[in-house]
């Protein structure tokens, strides 16, 4: 999800609106990738490296994961989707970690769409929790075995890697699991985001012929 900042200062509003309007363009992504029929859907929401911004942005933003884990995960749990999270949630504020265990623990045995959401999310930092996991659990380094010690664990490698706001660059997200993932770049920002776009985006990727390496 990016380009919040450039939506909002385009409309001479400040950042924080910007997230603010990010997070029902969330909704209504969730909701169209569900409509859709969309299996798995993985949303970057906070990266390892966000830290570094100024402090009272990283704290509004965390005000909204808060605040989106008590209101819309929940309901989410109640509609039979998948909710999970990738990332090291334990730097995120103790009562934050608490309700996205149990929203995680409650949608655990529902059966539709998984909704995955990267909080303090770094691609790097998940191989190297796998790996480290490995070595504790004395397991040989497999391909199988880092794939069952991800965070990502259970689910299927993305078909789509989509960025938008006109970034042409993976930034930390899902390295292991976009081998081969097809790319769609969107110049459109992230707050603008809805049903129309996800439609674009499944059009334009059933259009690629994929051959995983091999030959047609
Ligand atoms: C992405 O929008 C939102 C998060 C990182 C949570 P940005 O904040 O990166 O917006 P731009 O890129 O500055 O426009
Ligand atoms: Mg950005």
């Amino acid at each position: 999800m990016d380009g919040n900042g450039r939506w909002a200062k385009r409309r001479l509003m400040p950042r924080k609106y910007g997230h603010k309007m990010g997070v029902e363009a969330l909704k209504r992504v969730i909701a169209a990738c569900d409509k859709l029929g969309v299996k798995e859907v993985s949303f970057f929401a906070l990266s390892t490296e966000n830290w570094s911004r100024p402090k009272d942005e990283i704290d509004s933003l965390l005000d909204m994961i808060k605040k989106f884990a008590d209101e819309e995960m929940k309901e989410y749990v109640g509609k039979n989707y998948r909710v999970r999270f990738m990332g090291e949630l334990h730097r995120l504020p103790l009562e934050t970690q608490r309700a996205l265990e149990s929203i995680a623990q409650a949608a655990k045995d529902n059966t539709g769409i998984v909704v995955n959401i990267g909080i303090n999310y770094g691609g790097r930092d998940e191989i190297a929790r796998a790996a480290e996991k490995l070595v504790q659990e004395n397991l040989p380094v497999t391909v199988e075995n880092i794939n069952s010690h991800l965070d990502t664990a259970g689910m299927h490698d993305p078909d789509i890697i989509v960025r938008c706001a006109g970034e042409k660059r993976l930034s930390n997200f899902m390295l292991w699991q976009c081998a081969y993932s097809e790319f769609v770049l969107i110049d459109d920002y992230w707050p603008d985001f809805g049903e129309e776009t996800v439609m674009r985006i499944i059009k334009e990727y059933s259009g690629r012929e994929r051959r995983f390496g091999g030959l047609k």
